[in-house]
């Protein structure tokens, strides 16, 4: 039996309906069910219904977006970084082996060869990269496992949500038998809040970046696959690969989509950040190589956003609206 924390979350019911999918036995725990977050309360649980496998799906994103964290900092640093300390603890004593979502948002920007020198960019949205993406992506490098994250607190640039997932994977990384999967901006058929294509659909202006993407299916299966195949433990970036920006993502809503509104961009990151956002955001771009070396394989991410907009299942409107 595995225990699934966050159930009740975007990416909690995609790992759900790829438990189901594969037939699994799983509790979807939610904290009105058992205070998880309380040490003593989950050790008790887990110690009482010993899981095979633990997937922490829990956190706190933000709602509507990363902004609400940093006027929140005490539910932020509780959800995203003390929870899955008080989980690595609980795991530890009990020999459960585990998972834990942390983000691709701990990173920001990607590694170019410049005359054979592998350099570090932290932003991938000035012209000269994103040409040099454009014409010759071969040369442009997403961030491996193995580098060290350059948007945390450490960094002394981040926003609050990023800088608690960061100190998280600061805490438990090597602790017990424990898998850290890193998605990127997550993306799924059905219309709703967390999903990147709701947000571009919603959004007065689009502010066009790039990031690496996941498909939440694609990404919770891959994270089951890890576990299911044995692979070591440790940390995996977990996105669709390849390089797409918000631009051709739009263009891929107008074509598939064939919304009646007509899309607008912020002019540039001055303007994004003055009316757009508060909070600084990362882009930037995941390696997968050692995902892939275990055996598992990923769509390409055009490929997977093509088949998600071609499945779209459009959110029915507010009662308010549909209302004469
Ligand atoms: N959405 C993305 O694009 C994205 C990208 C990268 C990483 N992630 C990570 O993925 C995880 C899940 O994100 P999500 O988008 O699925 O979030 P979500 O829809 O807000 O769901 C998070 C779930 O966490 C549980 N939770 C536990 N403690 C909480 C707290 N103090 N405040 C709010 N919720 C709490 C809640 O479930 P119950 O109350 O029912 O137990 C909630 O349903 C997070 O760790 C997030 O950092 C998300």
């Amino acid at each position: 039996m595995i225990l699934l924390l966050g159930a009740s979350g975007y990416l909690g019911r995609a790992f759900a309906d790829e438990l189901r999918r594969r037939g699994y036995g799983f509790i979807p725990l939610t904290r009105r069910a058992l205070d998880y977050g309380d040490f003593s309360r989950l050790f008790n649980y887990v110690r009482k219904v010993q899981p095979e496998f633990l997937i922490n799906a829990a956190g706190y994103p933000g709602r509507p977006n990363l902004d609400a964290c940093e006027s929140a900092h005490e539910l932020a640093l509780s959800a995203n970084t003390l929870l899955p300390q008080t989980i690595a603890r609980v795991c530890l004593m009990t020999h459960t082996a585990w998972g834990h979502v942390s983000s691709s948002g701990i990173y920001t920007g990607a590694k170019v060869f410049d005359h054979g020198v592998l350099l570090l960019e932290k932003d991938l949205n000035q012209p000269r990269l994103r040409q040099r993406l454009a014409e010759q992506p071969e040369f442009v490098r997403g961030f491996t496992e193995g580098d060290a994250p350059n948007f945390t607190f450490r960094d002394g640039w981040c926003n609050f949500y990023n800088g608690t997932k960061a100190l998280a994977e600061e805490m438990i990384r090597g602790v017990g038998r424990s898998y850290l999967w890193r998605p990127g901006i997550l993306f799924s058929e059905q219309d709703e809040p967390r999903n990147l294509l709701t947000r571009i659909q919603q959004y007065p202006k689009v502010y066009d970046s790039i990031n690496s993407l996941s498909h939440a299916g694609d990404f919770a299966r891959a994270c089951l696959n890890l576990w299911e195949r044995e692979a070591a433990f440790g940390v995996y970036n977990v996105v669709n690969p390849g390089v797409i920006s918000n631009r051709e993502v739009v263009e891929m809503i107008q074509r598939i989509l064939k919304p009646q509104r007509q899309f607008e961009f912020w002019k540039d990151e001055r303007e994004f950040y003055h009316f757009g956002a508060r909070a600084p955001r990362s882009h930037c771009l995941l390696d997968i190589t050692k995902l892939l070396n275990t055996g598992e394989e990923m769509r390409p991410v055009t490929e997977a956003l093509e088949d998600t907009l071609h499945h779209w299942h459009a959110a029915s409107p507010p009662a308010a609206l549909a209302a004469p």
